[in-house]
């Protein structure tokens, strides 16, 4: 069954922090949050939230500030009245679910509270337009599905997607 947003519980990662329990599929996003995480928060290079359902840790995602190009989105996503290259942005840097709880709607939810984040807290205090992320491939799916477009720009192991926040919320 699915998770409502409701019941999860959103906090900033902290030094006490207890993470030793979280298992995605991937491992690269295991050892990012159990080595690296609190050091980046410390040194201000990342801010990574926690999410919980009930005691559970079912996941995180870790933000940071970005830009990009103009010519990197889609033509009807341009600001042609704003005479500059690049937008201000911030990034999805990380983003994962426990594996024992993928597909009930943390992960959707992740993306809305990211969202949030940038409109309510992030976009208040200094200019910052479009979210954005390096998707792995067979994420690619669960972002579009959410209005994700892919930027114009060339591929590596990653897909860069951006959203323009702001216009979507704002439909
Ligand atoms: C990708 C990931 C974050 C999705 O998290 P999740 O909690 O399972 O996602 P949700 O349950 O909120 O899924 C929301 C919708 O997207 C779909 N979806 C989820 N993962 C998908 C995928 N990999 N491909 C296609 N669709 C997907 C779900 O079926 C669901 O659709 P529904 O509401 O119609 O059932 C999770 O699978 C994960 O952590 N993967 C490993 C790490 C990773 O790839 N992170 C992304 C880094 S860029």
């Amino acid at each position: 069954m699915k998770i409502g947003i409701n019941h999860l519980r959103f906090s900033l990662l902290s030094d006490d922090s207890e993470i030793g329990s979280f298992a995605c599929s991937d491992e690269d996003l295991n050892s990012f949050l159990k080595d690296d995480a609190k050091k980046y928060q410390q040194e201000r290079m990342a801010r990574t939230y926690l999410t919980h359902y009930k005691t559970n840790l079912v996941g995180y995602f870790t933000l940071v500030n970005d830009n990009i190009s103009t010519r990197e989105v889609e033509e009807e996503d341009r600001q042609n009245w704003f005479l500059h290259s690049k937008y201000p942005a911030i990034k999805i840097a990380r983003l994962a679910t426990c594996s024992v709880f993928e597909r009930r709607g943390i992960g959707r939810n992740m993306l809305k509270m990211s969202v949030n984040i940038a409109l309510q807290n992030i976009s208040q205090y200094s200019g910052c337009r479009i979210i954005t992320v390096d998707s792995k491939k067979d994420a690619l799916e669960f972002y579009r599905k959410y209005g994700w477009r892919i930027a114009i720009r060339k591929r590596g192991d990653t897909i860069p997607l951006y959203r323009d926040f702001y216009k979507m919320e704002n439909r």
